[in-house]
């Protein structure tokens, strides 16, 4: 079974993810710089809230996996995304149909390693 995580992490902490990933038998990961607000609302520990909510720079990584290595892999990202602070990021996890890879017509788990 294929899944797909998608998180949110701090941009300093994408190396360190990215390497880990890679150990823990990820073959292929899509990143994008995105803009988001947790239950802070972006807002730091002693800053005062207001109602506007603060849009923070984060990085989004998706990753499709086989399910026999989704514990592994979000494992990894909690150990090395952390910050011990606020707005560390967040995981979610999908499902995912199916997958093909276009230059061989390949699908399911064979298209993802
Ligand atoms: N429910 C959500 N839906 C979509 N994106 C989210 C959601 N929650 C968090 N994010 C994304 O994850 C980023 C990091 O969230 P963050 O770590 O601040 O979550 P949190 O729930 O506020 O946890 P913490 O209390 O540790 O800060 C956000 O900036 C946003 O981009
Ligand atoms: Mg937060």
């Amino acid at each position: 079974m294929l899944k797909k995580i998608e998180c949110f992490i701090q941009p300093f902490k994408l190396d360190a993810v990215k390497d880990a990933l890679i150990d823990a038998g990820v073959e292929g990961i899509s990143i994008s710089e995105v803009q988001g607000f947790g239950r802070q609302r972006g807002y730091s520990e002693g800053e005062k809230p207001n109602k506007n909510v603060k849009f923070l720079p984060k990085i989004k990584l998706e990753i499709v996996v086989d399910e026999e290595i989704l514990e592994m892999v979000t494992k990894q990202i909690v150990k090395l995304a952390a910050t011990g602070k606020f707005g560390s990021g967040k995981i979610f996890v999908l499902p995912v149909e199916d997958a093909v890879r276009i230059r061989t017509k390949e699908s399911g788990i064979s298209a993802i390693t």
